[in-house]
């Protein structure tokens, strides 16, 4: 059933200060939470926005010890640059804070302890990994070693990458640490979890029951981890960067960053607004919305909204239309390959031209499925959509009003049928566009403005009026009354979209006033308004822009593939007998199923031509499994059998592996029997 909200909450992900933002946070996240509360802004509706850095963690240390700085000199530098972006952007927050802050410190500690003293939390005690030349616990991630299974010399604390098996540190062979390079030793150390498995019930009943009607990937996502089971999770870190735990005896601890990070929602808040924070979070009458990218979904789904019920006075939210990736000219976006739109960089090339990103990120939004963001693109919809429909309407219908009355707005005669018609569908407009904001479907309610814009390009070009202007001046008049009323609805329905030109266009039609009721409406501007002189509101992109970008991003390939192979470089060579020692053969999977417990491990069943065999393989992150079943693949037929999970693996499945270790499997390019041999 519709709820009636008397308010809502935007928040947006904070994103981490150990780096600058680029189009891919813009795209994800923070331009579609800005249409959507701008939108609500000009409905009159009672809105706020919510955003800030995410300062703590692990990498931000890592980076401060590379630098010889303080992680708080790294997160000063990132928090300015990142506000910067966004404000540059026109992404409207109503504040944008830090969790560095004092009063964040103090509001996630409090809840911490809130929760402590309930019993909310579960304590044990483990063995971690510590480093004693860098005084610290080391997270899994931070710890290299000797994979068990492949013997890969590179495998991580947490995964060996060369043959997927998900791994503990503890089972490395000559754990390294990544920070000193020195060799680690066990230490015991207690920690705070969070009985994630204490609130499935409820989670499962309220997401799985109560929200149907999020996002499929949203929705998919939770009941994947619901079905799986929950877990209870560490909510505490060893670390001497973040909130300190606020236990008696709890020294050298700190809150886990993902536990104070989306706290830091409420402590922005309460910065805005000391006095009257709390309706905003407590009142059942406020609606809450979470903008954030696929990767937080789980967080802010599962864990944000158990912390919250922990606490007992809280909302939880009402949607979190999360957005799935964008990509790069077909290459996943990566802060460490500088595969990305820096937005400061973009800002610098692109001056004043903000709009148009903001524009081809929409257009392109990956709401349903990943999306990939090109140069060409980029020029095409600003050179064909915005310059050749939007501006081009806006442009004639102003400067024909200078042309043949001064500048102010003609009155309208008597209108004919196609003058009723094209009305008619300008009506249908606002309709549109607010059913498809208020379901979080930004891409479409774009489309439905653009449209607009379609329309009264049409309408010119059909009418005609510089035809008219010897014979018949009254028609002309109404013609361009109509024309003007259409850009005044343009300049109301793209401010969401387009603020900048939005607000431009106001001051070109001299409206003092815009109110999404107006919307529709065919009298917004009042006969003899006077209009400023015609301005251009987009500009043709020319090819020389785009190439200048393609080639910054071909100098950026260049350097990374020159950067992979110092860094895997190729082995040294073997002799063709060990070549011939390898059996590699084509199998079809004709069957493919999740190993449980095993969140990386795959279990297939092979045609081998041999009568089958069983393999297990570190791929399913990369793979569903049913999208495998049926495909012909290369695996290593007589490696010597060997237990992974309690499973016996028969050989080893053949992937490709890039630099993000994202993994492809090896097919055939053509069909070929099972157990036909590789060479
Ligand atoms: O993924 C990220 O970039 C996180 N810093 C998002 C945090 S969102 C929230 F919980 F604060
Ligand atoms: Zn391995």
């Amino acid at each position: 059933m519709e709820k009636n909200f008397k308010r809502t909450l935007v928040t947006t992900a904070l994103p981490y200060a150990n780096g600058p933002v680029h189009i891919g946070h813009l795209a994800g996240v923070y331009v579609p939470a800005d249409i959507y509360t701008r939108y609500l802004r000009l409905k009159g509706e009672e809105v706020l926005m919510i955003g800030g850095s995410d300062e703590h963690g692990v990498p931000i240390t890592i980076k401060a010890r590379k630098e010889g700085v303080t992680p708080q000199d790294i997160v000063d530098r990132y928090h300015k640059i990142i506000k910067d972006s966004f404000e540059e952007f026109g992404i409207s927050f109503d504040i944008y804070s830090r969790t560095s802050s004092k009063i964040h410190h103090q509001m996630a500690s409090d809840f911490f302890r809130k929760l402590y003293d309930k019993g909310e939390f579960v304590e044990k005690v483990s063995q971690q990994y510590y480093d004693e030349e860098a005084k610290q616990f080391l997270a899994d991630r931070y710890i290299t070693g000797t994979c068990p299974h492949c013997h890969n010399e590179r495998a991580y604390g947490d995964q060996c990458e060369a043959c997927g098996t998900s791994l503990n540190a503890t089972d490395l062979i000559n754990p390294k640490s990544a920070i000193s390079g020195s060799q680690p030793v066990l230490r015991e150390t207690k920690h705070w979890y969070l009985p994630l498995d204490k609130w499935e019930p409820y989670l499962r009943e309220w997401i799985l029951e109560g929200h149907k009607e999020w996002r499929p990937n949203v929705y998919g996502q939770c009941k994947s981890w619901i079905d799986m089971g929950l877990q209870p999770r560490a909510v505490s870190r060893d670390l001497d960067w973040g909130v300190p735990v606020p236990v008696e005896g709890a020294d050298g601890k700190v809150l886990y960053v993902w536990f104070d990070a989306p706290i830091g929602y409420i402590s922005n808040t309460k910065e805005l607004l000391p006095d009257t924070w709390e309706k905003w979070w407590k009142d059942p009458e406020t609606k809450m919305i979470h903008f954030i990218g696929k990767d937080n979904i789980v967080f802010h789904c599962i864990v944000f909204p158990a912390m919250l019920k922990a606490e007992g006075s809280y909302n939880l939210p009402e949607n979190v239309p999360a957005n799935e990736f964008l990509n790069l000219e077909g290459d996943k976006i990566s802060t460490s390959r500088n595969w990305a739109v820096w937005l400061h960089e973009y800002l610098r090339d692109f001056p004043g031209k903000q709009d148009i990103l903001r524009y081809v990120l929409t257009a392109n939004a990956p709401e349903t499925k990943d999306n990939d963001f090109t140069w060409r693109d980029f020029q095409a919809r600003n050179n064909n959509e915005l310059v050749a429909i939007l501006g081009n309407f806006i442009n004639r219908s102003v400067v024909l009003t200078h042309k043949y009355f001064e500048g102010k707005v003609p009155a309208a005669g008597t209108l004919t049928d196609y003058d009723r018609e094209t009305l008619a569908e300008v009506a249908k407009v606002k309709e549109a566009v607010e059913s498809l904001l208020d379901n979080y479907r930004f891409r479409d309610a774009q489309k439905e403005a653009m449209n607009l814009a379609r329309i009264g390009n049409k309408y010119l070009a059909d009418t005609e009026p510089w035809k008219l202007a010897k014979t018949d001046m009254e028609r002309v008049a109404t013609i361009l009354n109509i024309a003007l009323q259409i850009s005044a609805n343009l300049a109301i329905v793209f401010e969401p979209f387009l603020p900048f030109s939005a607000t431009k266009l106001r001051q070109i039609l001299n409206m003092s006033e815009c109110n999404w009721e107006h919307l529709g409406n065919t009298d917004i501007l009042a006969v003899g308004t006077q209009l400023a002189p015609a301005e251009l509101l987009f500009e043709k992109i020319e090819d020389a822009a785009i190439e200048a970008q393609l080639q910054k991003l071909e100098d950026t390939k260049k350097a990374n593939q020159l950067a992979e192979h110092k860094a895997n470089p190729i082995r040294a060579n073997i002799e063709f007998d060990d070549f011939t020692k390898l059996d590699i053969r084509v199998g079809k999977v004709l069957e493919c199923t999740k190993v449980p417990k095993a969140d990386k491990l795959l279990q297939f069943r092979i045609d081998d031509g041999l009568g089958g065999r069983t393999i297990v393989s570190g791929i399913a992150k990369h793979y569903a499994p049913e999208d495998l079943v049926g495909k012909n693949v290369c695996f290593i037929a007589n490696l010597a059998p060997r237990k992974l999970r309690g499973i016996e693996s028969e050989g080893m499945i053949l992937s490709a592996e890039d630099a993000d270790g994202r993994l492809v499997v090896i097919t055939p390019a053509d069909e070929v029997k099972p157990g036909s041999e590789v060479k």
